[in-house]
């Protein structure tokens, strides 16, 4: 896949020949500007190897002073001071707000952990982005169909209560910015019946304010009908300012997914609806409490974003 443009975020772009230097070069079909693909990162340019930055960049996101990350990277001071700036400013992913209690988990990686313990240490009204794909049974519970020998692999991953559910939406309440968005995966059934038994007597402060059907372009299991498609709600928080910059993402979303998990989600979606409400942040941080077989993380790292996530199983 192309990379999209650093300067409009469009994804219509095309190869546009090679550099002096034999690298490709990429222009936008949208803003028309021509840019390779580390045209817009820290490094770019830099007489240092980028291992150099990228350690660097570690070294300040786990909290050592620049003395400290100078003196592990083989830097002057002052070239560490210059870095530091640089990253700050930078319209690059490199740089990460610190948005961890403590710095337990890693950013822009798999971590192997709980999700409301990752949600617990996360500072109140510091997150961008939330995506939450809950794991429950949904329609098979309410109606108690058995599907002992159907989707054996969902039925035996960790399932998650009501109860479970509803904690994880409080914290995510309280983690999200004023402006924040949280992208919410529902099954057809708590589409049509409601999210209700979900947010009923907790104090949220959310809204819905669209939902998309993701069209999976393949015909999947039912009990009456087959299933094609998924269900994706919108919501922010009340007053929230909008900011979303992105009008051309349809309300049917048709895409393929290679699945590395039972309930992989589109990766193309998730990357423009991030996009979409970050396009003026490039530090924004997107958090996934339950990331399955890490899309987000995918989508994140080709949005040039950063991401915090975990799965109780998966790391
Ligand atoms: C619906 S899947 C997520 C799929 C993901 N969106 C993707 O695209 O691959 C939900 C995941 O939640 C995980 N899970 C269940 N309970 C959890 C918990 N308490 N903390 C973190 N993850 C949990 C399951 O292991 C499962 O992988």
């Amino acid at each position: 896949m192309n990379p999209s443009c650093p300067y409009c975020f469009s994804n219509e772009t095309t190869k546009n020949g090679f550099s002096k230097n034999n690298v490709q070069r990429y222009r936008c079909n949208n803003c028309h500007k021509s840019f390779c693909a580390n045209t817009t990162k820290v490094e770019f340019r830099s007489r240092k190897d980028n291992a150099i930055w990228y350690k660097f960049n570690n070294c300040l996101a786990k909290g050592f002073t620049l003395k400290e990350s100078a003196k592990i990277c083989g830097i002057s001071v002052n070239t560490a001071t210059d870095w530091k700036k640089k990253i700050k400013f930078s319209n690059s992913s490199t740089y990460i707000s610190q948005i961890q209690k403590e710095k337990i988990y890693q950013y822009n990686e798999k971590n192997k952990a709980d999700g409301l313990a990752l949600l617990d240490n996360i500072i109140d009204n510091s997150v961008d982005i939330v995506f939450f794909d809950p794991q429950y049974r949904g329609l098979l519970d309410k109606m108690k169909y058995g599907n002992q020998n159907r989707q054996i692999d969902r039925i035996a991953l960790p399932q998650m209560t009501t109860e479970i559910i509803r904690d994880f939406l409080s914290q995510i309440d309280r983690v999200l910015k004023k402006d924040g968005y949280l992208f919410l995966w529902i099954d057809r059934f708590h589409l049509c019946e409601g999210i209700g038994a979900w947010l009923n007597g907790l104090d949220l402060n959310f809204h819905t304010v669209d939902t998309i059907t993701w069209d999976k372009q393949k015909l999947g299991m039912g009990y009456r009908t087959r299933k094609t498609a998924e269900n994706l709600m919108i919501l922010c928080r009340h007053n929230a300012p909008t900011h979303w910059t992105d009008h051309s993402i349809p309300d049917i979303w048709p895409e393929k997914v290679k699945k590395n998990h039972p309930h992989s989600k589109p990766v193309e979606l998730q990357r423009r609806l991030i996009l979409a409400v970050s396009q003026d942040n490039p530090n924004a941080i997107v958090v996934d409490p339950a990331a399955g077989g890490y899309s987000v993380l995918e989508a994140t790292r080709l949005a040039g974003r950063n991401f915090l996530g975990c799965d109780v199983e998966f790391g």
